[in-house]
């Protein structure tokens, strides 16, 4: 008998028809969002879940889901996966690195871009037909060549920001858990210094660590006033790392110049007063969204499932000490 996956969110075709090719599949792909409850509803006669980081996958959930072998997120970030749960529950949980990596490096760089060049409020300008004509200090900006960034959280999306970054003549300082291999640092002429040195100095502060409660507001009050007064802030990575009253609040009064985000705390219910602001470039969690990465990123998580299921090792196993357990 072949294993039972639920898909929890719509994916593509052959996303379904690789999967099918080993197990029974059930997929959601009207891509209504399944509350807690539905989740454990239909996981309950399931070996595995494709899931995506709109599901929490935690201790609750996994009492009820006795048969789940395997939890396999849609996503780089698994902040939405109780991986100690899983662990202790012999449940194998697996995420996409890797696959995503430049889309959402561009993505950073976007949010870099649109907010140094006024983007979205020139664009509002012209569409409310405020346009008169030319003139010399008209919606002036900040330049990103020449510039300095600050990457905190260099891992593999951090790194790849970086080398963005050479194309652009920025002088790049980091800040990492870790200081990278000094090969590394020579390759992309990044420069390690403290969270504070980083942000005393940068133009453009780019955050890209993982959630987890270490993380929580790395970027609060406190950290915003030690950001130049010019200096603009991109979060891309998870909603959490930056304490959004706080950057309200700084944005408001100046305290930075602008803000990028892709991400927010409570998302999609993220706080209102960000809609009040011009200096802020809003953009929906959209980080890897290319048709050819998500595309890449269900295939990814289709495979890590099917190896679970299959009695292989996924490749992308987040937690090993599962797998001698299942
Ligand atoms: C998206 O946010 C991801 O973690 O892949």
């Amino acid at each position: 008998m072949k294993p039972k996956v639920l898909v929890t969110r719509e994916v593509f075709d052959e996303t379904l028809e690789f999967l099918a090719r080993a197990c029974e599949v059930e997929s959601n792909q009207r891509d209504i969002p399944l509350s807690p409850g539905q989740l454990a509803q239909r996981l309950a006669d399931k070996q595995g879940v494709v899931c995506s980081l709109t599901d929490r996958i935690d201790e609750n959930l996994l009492h009820d889901c006795p048969q789940l072998k395997v939890a396999s997120n849609i996503a780089v970030g698994y902040n939405n996966i109780d991986l100690a749960a899983c662990t202790a529950r012999g449940v194998m949980a697996t995420n996409t690195p890797g696959v995503l990596d430049d889309s959402t490096a561009d993505l950073a760089f976007t949010l870099m871009l649109a907010t140094a060049r006024r983007l979205t409020e020139a664009e509002a300008y012209i569409r409310a037909g405020q346009w008169q004509g030319w003139h010399l200090k008209q919606l002036l900006g900040v330049d990103v060549h020449h510039a300095t960034l600050g990457i905190i959280g260099m891992g593999r999306i951090g790194q790849v920001i970086a080398k963005r970054a050479l194309g652009f003549e920025m002088r790049v300082i980091y800040h990492n858990r870790a200081r990278l291999a000094s090969d590394i640092e020579r390759r992309l002429k990044a420069t390690y210094v403290s969270k504070d040195e980083l942000l005393a100095q940068a133009d453009f502060v780019v955050l890209q660590v993982p959630y987890a409660p270490q993380t929580h507001h790395l970027i609060g009050g406190a950290e915003l006033k030690k950001m130049k007064p010019s200096a603009i802030l991109i979060n891309s990575t998870r909603g959490g790392v930056v304490d959004d009253a706080a950057l309200i609040r700084a944005l408001k009064n100046g305290t930075i110049r602008a803000a990028g985000l892709d991400v927010f705390e409570d998302e999609p219910k993220f706080n209102p007063g960000f809609l009040e602001l011009k200096n802020v470039v809003l953009v929906p969690h959209i980080g890897s969204s290319t048709e050819a990465t998500r595309r890449a990123m269900a295939m990814t998580a289709a495979k890590n499932a099917v190896a679970a299921l299959t009695g292989g090792t996924p490749p992308n196993l987040l937690n090993p000490e599962a797998k001698s357990k299942a």
